[in-house]
């Protein structure tokens, strides 16, 4: 990272502020000495922090947010809040002088095979291809999971019955704190180096879900049983957790299926931009949220407010039909130096 002084004359501003890789960006951000501009739709219920300058606004109408871009330097794009808005809000912000963007997007994007086939994917890929297509000075970070989707996905049946139920037990992924990809993206946002570029940051070893829980069960002191259950509750678990359609919720469970019995993709990437190895599950499972797994209050991480905004991006539109069942889109033209 360059010095707090010439960090200081470079202001950043944060979409999705208030969501799991948000809420450490901003953090990561203020800790290097730039001015944070933190977008919220709802400052009031935003805890954002006092030395950052909260913006009320909506990605979703880039116009909320065009005075809050004059004098910024780099902009931080979360698709699960700008979303299908991501062109309109980067023309804007070219237009008020922003230089650099850096988008958040997904590791899974990885397996060519998924870009004509799996929705998420596929929307991402238009995001990327939107963003590079910007003419603002560029710079991808696809993450791999994100070690916090455990919350979600495994408190409520650990603090009811000390459970964890998947379909698929040999599942592999890099889970990857959400703080490594927020100090990856900080770097990225003030530095001039990584223009043009694209990075992967995953978790520091592969885990299948079955030792992610004995994971969790060293770190919160309590036996943790894991459970296998049918495609189908699965599915139906996810649809509810994280409010997607069921085509969307299918196409998770294809992932999981495809990553079962082979080690996933590790990157030094993390390592590479912050000079430090990225943290492992355990370290994240023993940080800040052992309780979180054990009792009822809302977690800090993630926006429990709206629906997934990819959902809601994908249905009704081209990619999904109405029910989330998935319809093979059209592919934009492949870029050249990706
Ligand atoms: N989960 C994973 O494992 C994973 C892995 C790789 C990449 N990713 C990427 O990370 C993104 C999610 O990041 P995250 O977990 O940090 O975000 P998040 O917590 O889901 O959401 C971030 C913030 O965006 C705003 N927001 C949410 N839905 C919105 C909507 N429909 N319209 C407008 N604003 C909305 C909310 O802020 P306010 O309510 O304060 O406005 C929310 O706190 C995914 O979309 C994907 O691109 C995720």
């Amino acid at each position: 990272m360059s010095t707090r002084s010439s960090t200081a004359d470079q202001t950043v501003l944060v979409t999705g502020a208030t969501g799991t890789v948000g809420r450490a960006l901003v953090a990561s951000l203020l800790a290097a000495g730039a001015p944070v501009r933190a977008v919220t739709r709802d400052p009031l219920t935003a805890r954002l922090p006092a030395d950052a300058e909260v913006i009320r606004g909506d990605p979703n109408e880039p116009g909320t947010l065009a005075g809050s871009l004059d004098g910024v330097t780099s902009l931080f794009v979360n698709p699960a809040a700008a979303g299908e808005f991501t062109g309109r809000l980067l023309s804007l912000a070219r237009s008020r002088g922003v230089r650099r963007v850096v988008l958040l997007s997904t590791a899974a994007i990885r397996d060519k095979a998924a870009w004509d086939t799996d929705p998420m994917v596929f929307w991402h890929r238009l995001i990327e291809e939107t963003v590079t297509a910007s003419g603002l000075d560029w710079t991808i970070l696809r993450a791999s999971e994100f070690a916090a989707n455990t919350l979600t996905h495994w408190a409520p049946g650990i603090r009811a019955a000390g459970v964890v139920r998947e379909a698929h037990a040999m599942a592999a992924s890099a889970p990857v704190h959400e703080r490594d990809v927020a100090d990856v993206a900080a770097r990225l946002l003030l530095s001039g180096a990584y223009g043009g570029a694209t990075f992967t940051v995953t978790g520091p070893e592969s885990l299948t879900r079955r030792h992610m829980a004995r994971i969790v069960s060293q770190a919160i002191g309590r036996p943790v049983r894991f459970e296998r259950i049918p495609r189908e509750g699965a599915v139906r678990h996810l649809m509810a957790v994280r409010h997607l359609p069921e085509g969307i919720a299918e196409s998770v469970l294809r992932l999981e299926e495809e990553a079962a019995g082979r080690p996933a993709f590790v990157s030094a990437d993390a390592e590479r931009i912050t000079g430090r190895p990225a943290s492992t599950f355990a370290r994240w499972a023993a940080d800040p949220p052992p309780s979180l797994f054990t009792t009822s209050r809302t977690t800090s991480t993630g926006d429990q407010k709206t629906p997934c905004k990819i959902a809601a991006c994908l249905v009704g539109s081209r990619m999904c039909k109405g029910n989330g069942s998935l319809t093979v889109p059209d592919r934009p033209a492949a870029r050249s130096g990706r």
